[in-house]
């Protein structure tokens, strides 16, 4: 399997593998589009794409797993992979599950980890959540780890290594399509709060209903380093309008 050609954004300072990037904004198609689909969206995201990438934002994509392969065959610079979910189990007979090691060989960087809808839908606990981060840590998969509530936060172990949290209220998420958005100033507070739990080497993300109207609300507060982004990613205009805000804050 060819590995994506642009290297893995980290930095080693002051003894710790820290974040290049500064911003990552993330798309979770959750169980949405098909071959056809996923095709003709990457065809218009290359489309859109007509700024220069820039080292201090990251943007990732994470389809569902039958397409990671689609993916890592011919996956443009301009954005790393990710995945939705990923196995607690390392290897073995686990029907239907997806290891970490699995998935770095196909090129995939980041892994959505204990999302409130395999939270709520699949009972997954926070034991669970933590047996799949320390995998994906062991196989360089950076994990993307979702919460609705503090407390939450509080059960995470990343040992120092360098995680992305993303906080989203359930309220916000649009399954359903009955999602209201947090408040920017409420979202920053969790952010900062998030930060203050797990240490500085976290990208502390929003996720709830963001739009292209809404992103730069977001994205302006201080302490809230990107977004997850469910809905709205499905269309790559309206995904690269969301990245575009980035340019003009
Ligand atoms: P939404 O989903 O943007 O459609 O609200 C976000 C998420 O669940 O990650």
């Amino acid at each position: 399997m060819p590995t994506p050609p642009n290297p893995f954004n980290f930095i080693k300072r002051r003894g710790m593998i820290l974040f290049m990037a500064e911003t990552l904004i993330a798309a979770n198609w959750k169980e949405n589009l098909g071959e056809l689909e996923v095709r003709a969206w990457m065809q218009e995201f290359g489309r859109q794409e007509t700024r220069s990438k820039r080292q201090d934002i990251e943007v990732v994509i994470c389809p569902s797993f039958p397409f990671i392969s689609l993916f890592a065959s011919f996956q443009p610079s301009s954005f790393q992979l990710g995945a939705q979910n990923v196995s607690e189990f390392e290897k073995g007979a686990y029907t239907g599950e997806v290891s970490a090691r699995q998935l770095k060989s196909l090129g995939v960087k980041y892994v959505i980890v204990g999302h409130s809808e395999r939270r709520q839908n699949f009972g997954e606990t926070n034991e669970q959540i933590n047996q799949k981060i320390r995998l994906c840590l062991k196989y360089g998969l950076t994990p993307i780890v979702c919460v609705s509530e503090i407390k939450q936060v509080e059960t995470i172990k990343s040992s120092g290594h360098p995680i992305v949290v993303v906080y989203e209220p359930l309220s916000a998420i649009s399954t359903g399509e009955i999602g209201q958005p947090d408040t920017p100033f409420h979202a920053q507070k969790m952010a900062l709060e998030i930060k203050k739990i797990v240490g500085e080497n976290v990208l502390s993300l929003y996720g709830g209903s963001v739009d292209s109207k809404n992103a730069g609300e977001f994205l302006k507060e201080k302490g809230i380093n990107g977004l997850l982004v469910g809905g709205a990613s499905l269309d790559p205009v309206e995904f690269t309008r969301i990245i575009d805000t980035l340019y003009h804050l």
